[in-house]
């Protein structure tokens, strides 16, 4: 559970850095759950189904170079999470929620 929870972590805190402006991380730990709340700050995801496709990317090619930019990550939180939630506005940011039960 750890293991995931820092997997799906990592993945949405790389989008952040990689894609949007700036953005904030909040974590909420339970006896039973860890909530992970990513808001960013930046141009939003215009067609957010597409996005979560594996394999889909816009990384640029010196993201790439960098070893970034397979189209893996939210596919990745998403098979991670026990529960996954994003919401994003183009122009604005995105907002993604995951949730892991102990
Ligand atoms: N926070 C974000 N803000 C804006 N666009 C995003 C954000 N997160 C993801 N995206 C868009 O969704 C696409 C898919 O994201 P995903 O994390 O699945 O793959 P990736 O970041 O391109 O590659 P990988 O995560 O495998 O290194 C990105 O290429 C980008 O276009
Ligand atoms: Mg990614």
């Amino acid at each position: 559970m750890i293991r995931r929870a820092a997997i799906a972590s990592y993945e949405a805190e790389m989008n952040v850095v990689l894609y949007a402006s700036k953005g904030t991380m909040e974590l909420r730990v339970t006896p039973k759950h860890i909530r992970v709340t990513v808001e960013d700050e930046g141009p939003g995801i215009p067609d957010v189904e597409l996005a979560m496709q594996e394999g889909y990317s816009t990384a640029s090619d010196e993201i790439r170079e960098m070893g970034f930019g397979a189209g893996m990550g939210l596919s990745n939180i998403k098979k991670n999470a026990d529960a996954f939630t994003i919401r994003s506005l183009v122009g604005k940011g995105t907002t993604l929620e995951i949730a892991f039960r102990l």
